[in-house]
């Protein structure tokens, strides 16, 4: 059986600044994921070392990681994919609890600022919705809230504060896309949202396991409907005459 040298980021910033890279053997099997791998340290060499999972399927988004500095999850990364040396971080974006543990609560904040769907007033039921407007919105809905998208962009990086995230922009643009929605996102994300910051780089879009075309297909569209309703002269001058009590 192949042997891979596995260097594993180690700290616990609750209990003390010590940072360190530990080095581990782990024997590879036949389709051996980098999961299974940390899963062989745990099991039998270093019961301390804490890793965040749950599905091993690809499926909940909680194995995120950064293998030889690429934003990925674990479970989906095989290990004959990967050299004889491989280095394990925990994503970047957030603060670490402890080893690859990370906390990404800033991202539950800022989902409950997002008006959830809201449909629209006098609807009968049973709704009724065209099958084009389902297709349309289901890439969207494939999200497994990983945050590998969060990870990898550099406005979160280093203005966390100021941007919601490519992660929450597909949120955004899934209601927005909803033909029986009634709420306009749009100002939320100019403003709170700071989607101006996002200089389209593509980024998220190149690491996300559901191959979600997050800049194509979420924030650019998001950013003209910001520019169509914040900017666009006529529609100010139709929302104007709209809101003005004759
Ligand atoms: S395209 Fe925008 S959201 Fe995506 S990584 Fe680049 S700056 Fe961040
Ligand atoms: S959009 Fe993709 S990369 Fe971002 S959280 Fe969802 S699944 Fe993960
Ligand atoms: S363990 Fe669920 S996505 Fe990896």
């Amino acid at each position: 059986m192949q042997e891979v040298k596995i260097r594993i980021r180690r700290s616990e910033p609750a209990v003390s600044n010590e940072v360190r890279y530990q080095e581990f053997t782990v024997p590879v099997g036949e389709g051996m994921v980098v999961l299974d791998a940390v899963h062989y340290i745990q099991n039998n060499i270093d019961p301390t070392l804490s890793v965040r999972w749950n599905c091993k399927a690809a499926r909940c988004g909680s194995c995120s990681a950064e293998i030889d500095g690429m934003p990925k999850l674990m479970c989906k990364t095989r290990m004959d994919t990967l050299g004889k040396e491989i280095t394990i971080n925990p994503i970047k974006a957030y603060p670490v609890v402890k080893d690859l543990v990370t906390d990404v609560s800033h991202n539950y904040e800022i989902a409950k600022k997002i008006p959830p769907f809201t449909p629209k007033e006098g609807l009968k039921e049973p709704w009724t919705m065209m099958q084009i407007d389902v297709t349309r919105s289901k890439e969207f809905r494939t999200c497994i809230e990983c945050f590998l998208c969060q990870d990898v962009c550099h406005v979160i990086r280093e203005h966390q504060s100021n941007y919601f995230g490519p992660k929450h922009v597909v949120k955004i643009a899934a209601l927005d896309l909803h033909p029986l929605d009634s709420i306009d996102r749009s100002e939320l994300l100019h403003h709170d949202g700071g989607l101006g910051y996002c200089d389209i780089t593509k980024c998220c879009q190149n690491v996300c396991p559901e191959e979600i075309r997050i800049t194509d297909n979420a924030i650019i569209p998001e950013k003209e409907r910001i520019v169509d309703h914040a900017y666009d002269p006529i529609g100010l001058l139709i929302k104007k005459v709209k809101r003005r009590k004759w």
